[in-house]
């Protein structure tokens, strides 16, 4: 079973394959609801509803010449396994919302796996885009907009090693007062 945290990193790969700007990542991890939600939302090239149709069931579409992937197919996948949902909403030319729940106590949810990581690796890669990002919990919230931090850093490049261990240090403190008790 694959960690959520790299379910996340795939369909983020695909909002920075498309063009997109700005992602916005939501993150829901609610024991009073028994639910984990993912959801990500990009301004890239977006896509087609015909499109959207054969992505999300390429086992179900008769061939094409198109090289079939396997990033939304498995997510989706992953969510109806454990009691989910899942659904994408996309308009050509203005972005694509990518959206997962789980059943939280569901033996077949996976893990969420390594956020903070997923995260760094991402800002890493990508230090242009912007990213905001969302981790909700019964508990409270916390959002880190990569937009905000590069203001507030003033011409240090966002991909500084100082400035991601901080970015890494702020979303393990911030994910650690959010957890349940
Ligand atoms: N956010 C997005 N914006 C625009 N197009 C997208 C987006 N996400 C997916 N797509 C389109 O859907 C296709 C299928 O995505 P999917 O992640 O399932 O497979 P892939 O990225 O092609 O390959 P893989 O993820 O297996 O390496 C992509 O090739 C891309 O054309
Ligand atoms: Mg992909």
């Amino acid at each position: 079973m694959k960690e959520l945290s790299l379910h996340l990193l795939d369909i983020v790969q695909n909002s920075i394959t498309a063009g997109a700007t700005r992602i916005e990542i939501g993150i829901t991890n609610s024991v009073s609801q028994d639910l984990v939600e993912i959801s990500v939302k990009d301004n890239g090239c977006g896509m087609s509803e015909e499109f959207v149709r054969r992505v999300t069931d390429p086992f179900t579409t008769t061939r094409t010449t198109r090289k079939v992937g396997l990033g939304i197919p498995l997510f989706k996948l992953a969510a109806e396994t454990a009691g989910g949902e899942f659904k994408i909403a996309s308009e050509v030319g203005k972005g694509t919302l990518v959206y997962a729940s789980f059943q939280r106590s569901n033996i077949d949810r996976p893990p969420l796996g390594d956020l903070k990581g997923t995260l760094i690796t991402l800002i890493q890669g990508a230090p242009k885009i912007n990213i905001v990002y969302t981790y909700v919990t019964d508990r409270g919230q916390f959002i880190l907009d990569t937009e905000e931090i590069r203001e507030i850093m003033d011409g240090v490049a966002i991909n500084e090693p100082e400035v991601l261990n901080w970015i890494g240090e702020f979303i393990r403190e911030n994910e650690a007062e959010l957890a349940a008790k």
